[in-house]
This record gives C-alpha cells, structure tokens and sequence, in this order.
C-alpha cells in the first residue's frame, strides 16, 4: 500500500476555558490518500472544524492549544516545523475554504486581485501574468465572464459566486490537499450541487485531495470516497463510504443515518437522536455517546472503548457495536 499524502494521528486540542481545560478535540487520527476526498462528520461541536484548524496550526484563539499529535505530509512531520516553514506548507500544499467565504476574503480588494495576490506570494511573477493566472482559475471554479468578473469586489458577488472564489483562493497555491469546511451550508440546493461537482471535477482532474467537513451525510454520500465520524472531539466510527452507509457498527453513526431523509433504511419516518451532544465541561466519562446510546452497556460509562478494526479498513470505538449487516445471499449459499 502506497503510503497516505496526509496522516494526522492522535491529534488533541485543549481549550482553556473559565470552567477549567478541555479536550476540544481528543486524540483523532485519520489519513488521506492522493486524489481521495474524505468526509469529516458530526454534529455542531464535535470538533470537526477544530481538528482540521489544528492540522493547519490555524486556531482560532490563543485559548485553543495543540497538545498533542501529529500531522505527516508525504511522510514528513510538518507540525513541528517552523512557523516560517510551516507558513510555505499552509496554503502551498494545504489549502483551505471556510465556513464563512464572506469573513475569509478582503472586502476592499477586487477578486481578481486577492487571488493574483496568492499567486505571486507563493509563484513570484509578474502582476500581469498573475493576474491571467486569477482569471484562468476563476473560469476554472465556473465563474462566467471571468475577466470581467475579476474586477469586481467580493460584495458584488452572490453567496455561490464568492464560494466559488474562495475556491479559486484556495487553490492559486496549486495545493495538493484542499480542507473545505462546510462550503455548501449557506448555499441553495442547485447551487450546492454545483460546488459539489466542481470538488469532483478538481478531484478527476488534478489529483486534488480533499477534507470535506459536514453534517450532512446526504452530502457525504455523493461526494465521498471514505467518511470519518466524530463525537465529542473523538473519532467514532472511520471507513470507506459503502462500509459507513450500509452496514454502519456504532450506534451514533446509525443514529445520524436514520435522521438523514433518503438514507435512512426501511424509508420510515425519520429518525432523532435522543439527548444532546455534550457539552465541554460535562464530557461524559467513557465512551462520550454511553448517555444517549441505545446499546450502552456498564462498561460504556467507564471505559473509553478504543478503535477496533472490523474488516479492510473499517473501524469503530464501540463496547457493544451494532450488528453486521447480513451478507447478501449467493445463489450457492
Ligand atoms: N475559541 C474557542 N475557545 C474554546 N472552545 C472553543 C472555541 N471555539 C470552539 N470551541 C469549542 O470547541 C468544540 C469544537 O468546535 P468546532 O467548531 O470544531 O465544532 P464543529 O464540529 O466544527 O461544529 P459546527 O458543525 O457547528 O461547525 C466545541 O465544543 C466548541 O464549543
Ligand atoms: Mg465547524
């Protein structure tokens, strides 16, 4: 097996807060392989977007501190380099589009610009050929009239065009890995569409990697190749798509499934998880999920249960998983 272009492992965040120090994110691990586009999901304030800050040294509060992990591109350990060098990896080779595009571009330089800017920080050349270079990349990410369109302020922009900006931002580095952190939530369902197949098509046609954050499986469905699930700061549940979506192991990740409308099985009414997720200063002992876990046993509320593989690359963290999905029958069964 090739080995992954991205691997973080172990990676934990602690927040300090009024209340004492909480993990954020706990000990969360997960790889990446080139041209592959992985689903991170979970519910509001499982971590996902935290997670991948840390990844990118990118917290967003000096309250927020790595304590623990790693992160390797291409083999190497990047966490602990430099900033300075760190700075040359973060964008060159792992780019990143935000939840909010509006608070990410600069309101008072056109388009055109800021991306011809990244162009010459990471490429050097002239502003014209940068500029040429911005225009390519917004016809790239589908923005029509892109010549025309590069003059233009992100506030004349609708919310799918500045998406799609943020896109081309991101990708003026040429990175090899793309984070995209919720990018669609805001938008309407054709335009979410839209974006999602331009992920695709940048996938198919450079080789892009890519982090796709959501709470959305309907999302992650379409668009990916393996799905990670968080709870509580912690991986619960990791493997390739068919795996998750058809024979899902632990109760949270079949929870999230049956409130998902056109994934849940048997197309009855949907479902809801009961409870709510936890908060940061009452994390619960054990497994973080045991008080709202319809298969919870003694051992949940004490014991964290760790990440068991069951087939290839499948995995979960479960004392009591849900059962295998039965085998399909063959004809000389
Ligand atoms: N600046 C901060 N200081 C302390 N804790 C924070 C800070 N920002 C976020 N958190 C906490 O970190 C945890 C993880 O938040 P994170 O934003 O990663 O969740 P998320 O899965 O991305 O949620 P969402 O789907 O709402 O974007 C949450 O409990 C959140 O309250
Ligand atoms: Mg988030």
């Amino acid at each position: 097996m090739t080995a992954p272009l991205l691997e973080a492992k172990g990676l934990t965040v602690v927040a300090e807060t009024p209340t004492g120090r909480h993990r954020v994110v706990d000990g969360v691990s997960f790889d990446l392989a080139r041209g592959e586009i992985l689903g991170l999901v979970g519910e509001s304030g499982s971590g996902k977007t935290m997670a991948c800050r840390a990844l990118l040294k990118l917290l967003p509060s000096r309250s927020l501190s790595i304590q623990a992990g790693s992160v390797r591109l291409d083999g190497k350990e990047i966490l602990d380099l430099p900033d300075a060098a760190f700075r040359k990896i973060r964008g060159a080779r792992i780019g990143m589009i935000f939840q909010n595009p509006a608070s990410h571009l600069d309101p008072v330089m056109t388009i055109g610009d800021q991306i011809a800017e990244s162009v010459r920080f990471h490429h050097g050349g002239g502003r014209k050929s940068a500029t040429a270079r911005a225009i390519e990349l917004l016809q790239q990410v589908g923005i029509p009239d892109p010549g025309e369109r590069a003059r233009a302020f992100p506030h004349e922009f609708s919310g799918g065009m500045r998406q799609r900006a943020m896109i081309a931002l991101a990708l003026a580095p040429d990175p090899d890995v793309l984070i995209a952190d919720e990018p669609t939530t805001a938008l309407d369902v054709t335009v979410q569409a839209q974006i999602l197949r331009l992920l695709k098509e940048l996938r198919d046609s450079r080789g892009l990697s890519i982090v796709f954050i959501t709470h959305d499986l309907g999302v992650v469905a379409q668009l990916c190749d393996r799905i990670c699930v968080l709870y509580g700061g912690r991986v619960c549940e990791l493997g390739p798509k068919r795996a998750i979506l058809k024979d899902a192991r632990h109760p949270y990740t079949t929870g999230l499934l049956a409130c998902q409308p056109g994934l849940a099985s048997g197309g009855g009414r949907l479902a809801t998880i009961a409870g709510y997720p936890p908060t940061l200063d009452q994390m619960p002992p054990g497994c973080r999920f045991h008080p709202r876990c319809p298969n919870a046993l003694l051992a949940c509320a004490k014991v964290q249960p760790p990440l068991e593989t069951f087939a290839g690359d499948h995995a979960a963290a479960c004392h009591n998983p849900v059962d295998a999905a039965p085998a399909p029958v063959t004809e000389d069964a």
